[in-house]
């Protein structure tokens, strides 16, 4: 074996042992890990309030988003009304009319009406 050969294997063993190192890295990296131990929550209507139209309100809801995102939203039943021709005009929700959007108008209006209190810190020192 010549010298310039020597080199060249020399070289190919660093090469190798640093590809190796840096899949070890990837392998043991925080977002690896992550990833490997997400699994996806299905959401259930049975996590929401309970009341006539919830799953009707659920499913309508949930084909575009989780329904999380309307549980969180406190509304005067106008807004609701409003919500619902946002999410067909702008969005493309089917169209919800007659006994439909009357069900699911109700349970969102009773369910997620407008909080009393807003959300987060309350200064006691400041009167509303
Ligand atoms: C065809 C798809 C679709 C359907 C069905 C749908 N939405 Fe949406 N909705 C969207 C999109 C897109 C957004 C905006 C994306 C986001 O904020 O994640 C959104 C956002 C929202 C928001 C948040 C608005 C904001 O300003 O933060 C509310 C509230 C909402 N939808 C309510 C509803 C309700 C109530 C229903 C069921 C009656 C519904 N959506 C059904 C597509 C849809």
């Amino acid at each position: 074996m010549n010298v310039q050969m020597t080199r060249r294997t020399a070289f190919a063993v660093r090469c190798i042992f640093s590809i190796s190192l840096l899949f070890a890295a990837c392998a043991l990296s925080p977002v690896a890990q992550a990833q490997q131990q997400f699994t996806p929550q299905p959401e259930d209507p049975e996590e929401f309030p309970d009341g006539p139209g919830r799953d009707d309100a659920f499913y309508a809801c949930s084909a575009c988003h989780s329904f999380k995102l309307v549980a969180r939203q406190g509304f005067s039943r106008e807004r609701w009304d409003e919500t619902l021709d946002l999410m067909n005009e702008r969005h493309g929700m089917a169209k919800l009319e007659g006994k439909d959007r009357e069900l699911i108008l109700n349970y969102l209006a009773k369910t997620f009406p407008p909080r009393t209190q807003p959300r987060g810190f309350q200064n006691p020192f400041v009167k509303q």
